[in-house]
């Protein structure tokens, strides 16, 4: 999988539309979580950083994950240009490394969830990543009809909120909440995106 956007990592930010998306879901992360310049922030799959971009001059230091090698590079390049003044880029996928043991108050993903097929052990990661009480952020699609990707994808069509919600409260995370963050184009029609909100309660 890495493969295909280590290929379109450099032009990724071309799209306007993914730029669009970037900008709604970050208005919806600042309506729904209480940002503070202190938070240590990661973001989980920042492919370019869109979204970490858009909140980076309302939080502290900024953790850029994402396993494609070419998405690597432009978020590199980007800290180089000080688009990201004090971050740091990691290769991460928690469906097959380590949790590191850094600590954060809150984890951003954008996008992500619907291309991990065994997504209850990364949502338990994301739980030990943040302290108690910290905050995670997570948009993605709603459940679709299947058309959103080309066939033969192997991911999820979209992500059903109940389902998310209860994998949510499994892997210890409370208050658990939904917004509606716009849509995505694609093939000429808007895909619905949600942004779900949760905290790391005190003893998971
Ligand atoms: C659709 S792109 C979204 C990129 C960026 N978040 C955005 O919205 O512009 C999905 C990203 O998730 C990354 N990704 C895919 N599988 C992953 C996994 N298991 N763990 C972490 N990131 C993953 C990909 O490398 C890619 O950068």
């Amino acid at each position: 999988m890495s493969g295909s956007f280590d290929e379109r990592a450099a032009t990724w930010d071309d799209d306007p539309g993914k730029l669009e998306r970037a900008r709604e879901i970050a208005d919806a992360v600042r309506a729904s979580v209480p940002l503070e310049p202190s938070m240590r922030v990661l973001e989980y799959g920042a492919g370019t950083g869109l979204l970490t971009q858009h909140l980076v001059d309302q939080v502290g230091p900024v953790t850029l994950t994402d396993p494609s090698q070419g998405m690597r590079e432009v978020l590199a390049a980007k800290c180089a240009d000080g688009v990201f003044p004090d971050a740091r880029v990691v290769d991460l996928d928690l469906a097959r490394d380590p949790v590191p043991t850094e600590r954060f108050d809150l984890v951003l993903s954008m996008m992500v969830l619907h291309h991990i097929v065994d997504l209850p052990p990364v949502l338990v990661g994301f739980a030990q990543l943040l302290e108690p009480g910290g905050w995670l952020a997570i948009a993605d699609l709603e459940r679709e009809d299947g058309s959103f990707h080309d066939e033969g994808f192997e991911g999820h069509h979209g992500i059903d909120r109940d389902d998310l919600a209860g994998w949510l409260a499994d892997a210890g995370f409370v208050s658990v909440g939904f917004r509606d963050a716009g849509a995505t184009i694609k093939h000429d029609r808007p895909y619905p995106l949600f942004l779900a909100t949760a905290q790391r309660g005190s003893d998971s």
